[in-house]
């Protein structure tokens, strides 16, 4: 193969919010999760110029990045997944082009920043050379940079970020595509504090060995929760989901994930009208999610702006990817 016959390709992918189900989804319960399509990364490849220099390039202006693959160290996420898709597709040569690569997603905020990142680029590099890769290939490409970064990750970032479709995922049996039977509306609000997966789930996972018995209890009830909610998402009830959601966001708070930030947005959220709230992600930062009806979306965003924050809103409807 040569270069002359490659055409520039992009690629884009979503992040993703979490409505029921962090931490306990490491552990084997399920968890709901929706694609959000608002934020994204997006993945460029241009061929090199015949005489221009060999190797890829990577440019990724958001982290000050500009170097060649060679040069980075094998370890860096970046390098990772490139490495990782060329393997996958059995490509050994060197490539000579030029990545590109940009995110509207804050980084460390409970939103899938890594994940989509890893599957723009794993997507513009099998675009690139023309082949197809299904949903869950990419996204088990994705997971092993995501298990790089994150430790030991459940999966349900990479699996929802590849799928683009609100799911119940599970580690323990195929994902689950969700529907709701009308349109669900959501607002998202950043505490402002970095939320490191690794690190939270490394303490959640030392913090259960040592309280096995009010973990593993509220584990399997937050795993109860989710179960619950995927019925109420497909029912389209924003009422009962946004009671699960706040039950969740007590659990979790007995578990030590959330703080005094993100408890002050749920309240916020919830006493400006919110259906129900909770942090979403792996917290000790990062955002909250508000379950909110068409009718008090903005009300709630509002209230959350006050703080000084610049909520998000999502709306999944029937039969959208978002
Ligand atoms: C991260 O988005 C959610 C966590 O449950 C970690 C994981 O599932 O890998 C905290």
């Amino acid at each position: 193969m040569t270069n002359k016959t490659f055409t520039s390709v992009s690629s884009r992918a979503p992040g993703k919010y979490i409505i029921i189900g962090e931490h306990a989804v490491v552990h084997g319960e399920p968890a709901l999760v929706a694609p959000l399509g608002s934020l994204s990364s997006i993945a460029t490849i241009n061929p090199a110029q015949p005489n221009g220099s060999k190797g890829l390039s990577i440019t990724a202006p958001d982290i000050n990045l500009s170097e060649y693959l060679h040069s980075l160290h094998q370890n860096n996420p970046i390098a990772d997944i490139v490495r990782r898709t060329l393997l996958a597709i059995n490509y050994y040569d060197s490539l000579s082009a030029n990545l590109t690569i940009t995110s509207t997603i804050p980084i460390a905020s409970g939103l899938g920043s890594s994940a989509s990142v890893s599957t723009a680029i794993s997507r513009s590099i099998v675009k690139f050379f023309n082949i197809h890769l299904t949903d869950n290939e990419i996204s088990d490409i994705v997971y092993k940079t995501e298990a790089l970064q994150h430790g030991n990750p459940s999966g349900i970032d990479n699996t929802v970020i590849a799928h683009e479709v609100p799911m119940l995922y599970s580690k323990v049996s195929p994902p689950k595509h969700l529907r709701p039977a009308q349109s669900l509306y959501y607002v998202l609000a950043d505490s402002k504090y970095p939320s490191h997966t690794i690190t939270t789930v490394d303490s959640f996972s030392k913090q259960r060995l040592l309280q096995s018995t009010l973990f593993d209890r509220n584990i399997r009830k937050i795993g109860k929760l989710a179960r619950s909610a995927s019925i109420a998402f497909q029912d389209g009830d924003h009422t009962k989901l946004g009671a699960l959601m706040t039950k969740n966001h007590i659990l979790l708070q007995q578990l030590g994930v959330s703080t005094k930030q993100l408890d002050k947005l749920v309240n916020i959220a919830i006493e400006a009208g919110a259906k129900g709230a909770k942090l979403s992600g792996a917290g000790h930062g990062g955002h909250i999610i508000a379950q909110v009806s068409k009718q008090t979306m903005l009300t709630v965003a509002n209230a959350l702006k006050e703080t000084g924050t610049n909520p998000l809103t999502a709306i999944i409807k029937p039969h959208s990817h978002e």
